[in-house]
């Protein structure tokens, strides 16, 4: 059914009316598949269709759907030469997808983006929810000379690129460690990166980037969006300023790796010398004063006990309650 709600979603996009029986004709089923369709786009997708008896369904307002070429008309030269793009409706997770897309050969540059996910996934477990159209969900493969053992601090200098973007649009963003973007303090988008390969030889590294551009609907903790914050972008527009500033910034940190990027990231980082709390999957949780990152972009925290380095792994950082 899902196919089917897409078919019509996208028939529905352009915010015109349009009858049940005109969509069944196109689409080659009956009108009670459409029907169906659009119980589905609004059950399970969470989407508004307004139905009048007469006339037919429409959306309340047009609905810009990801779109391959929109994309691809904003990269600039570099990233158009180094990006693949390739767009799902519904899969399960295009981090997931993307692994096993490398493990069989899939190229450097590959972009999957997704309408939608149904088990999105975020760092520590967590599960990674949006309503259809809310925002962006993509994952990248990006394959590094460096082995995995040089790709420390790989995470904070994607945060740059994205608050490089993000900042074209006018949206006041900062980040905090290792990599959550936030706006007005609360989380506007996450990055998960999984990386297989071994230490020394090349490796390959998917990037998954979660960010809200409107309202994302129920999820589990406080988050920001741009829409509530004023900023009116497209989604293949804020998707293309993406990964302009990923291929340039990716580019770099293989050649030079975090240190070119270690002061940009100081100057754009939440809860410096402020109090922090660092919870882990297992044990006591840290209290202490944050004072910078080193050259791998491990966390450096005065606590009671002197100062504590923390790498990127099991852990998460927030403001001391
Ligand atoms: C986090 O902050 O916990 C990371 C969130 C990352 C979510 C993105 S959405 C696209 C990609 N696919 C996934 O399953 N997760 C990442």
């Amino acid at each position: 059914m899902s196919d089917l709600a897409f078919a019509v979603l996208r028939t529905l996009a352009n915010g015109k009316f349009h009858s049940g029986e005109a969509m069944a004709q196109q689409l080659g089923c009956s009108r009670t598949l459409v029907w169906q369709a659009v119980h589905h786009l609004e059950s399970e997708f969470g989407l508004t269709v307004f139905s009048v008896r007469g006339q037919g369904y429409r959306l309340p307002q047009p609905f810009a759907l990801l779109d391959v070429a929109s994309i691809r008309a904003t990269l600039d030269e570099y990233a158009a030469n180094v990006f693949t793009l390739a767009l799902a409706e519904q899969i399960d997770s295009s981090n997931t997808q993307l692994m096993t897309r490398a493990a069989q050969g899939a190229p450097h540059g590959l972009v999957l983006a997704a309408e939608r996910q149904t088990a999105g996934r975020g760092r520590l477990g967590r599960r990674w929810q949006m309503r259809l159209g809310a925002g962006l969900t993509f994952s990248l493969l990006w394959r590094f000379e460096r082995g995995l053992s040089g790709l420390a601090g790989l995470s904070l200098a994607v945060g740059i690129a994205m608050v490089r973007a993000l900042r074209e649009f006018g949206a006041p963003v900062s980040l905090k460690w290792p990599n959550d973007v936030l706006l007005d303090g609360r989380k506007l988008a996450g990055i998960l990166i999984e990386l297989s390969g071994d230490a020394l030889g090349p490796a390959a590294v998917v990037i998954g980037i979660g960010l809200n551009v409107a309202n994302p609907g129920e999820v589990d903790q406080p988050v920001a969006n741009l829409a509530d914050a004023g900023i009116k972008v497209g989604r293949n527009e804020l998707m293309a300023a993406l990964l302009n500033q990923l291929a340039q910034v990716l580019s770099q940190f293989d050649r030079e790796g975090f240190i070119a990027f270690r002061e940009e990231w100081l100057g754009l980082a939440a809860y410096l010398q402020q109090p922090v709390r660092l919870a882990f999957s297992h044990g006591q949780p840290v209290d202490g004063m944050a004072t910078g990152v080193d050259e791998s972009g491990a966390l450096l925290v005065d606590t009671a006990d002197g100062p504590r380095v923390f790498h990127v792994g099991e852990v998460s950082l927030r403001p001391q309650p």
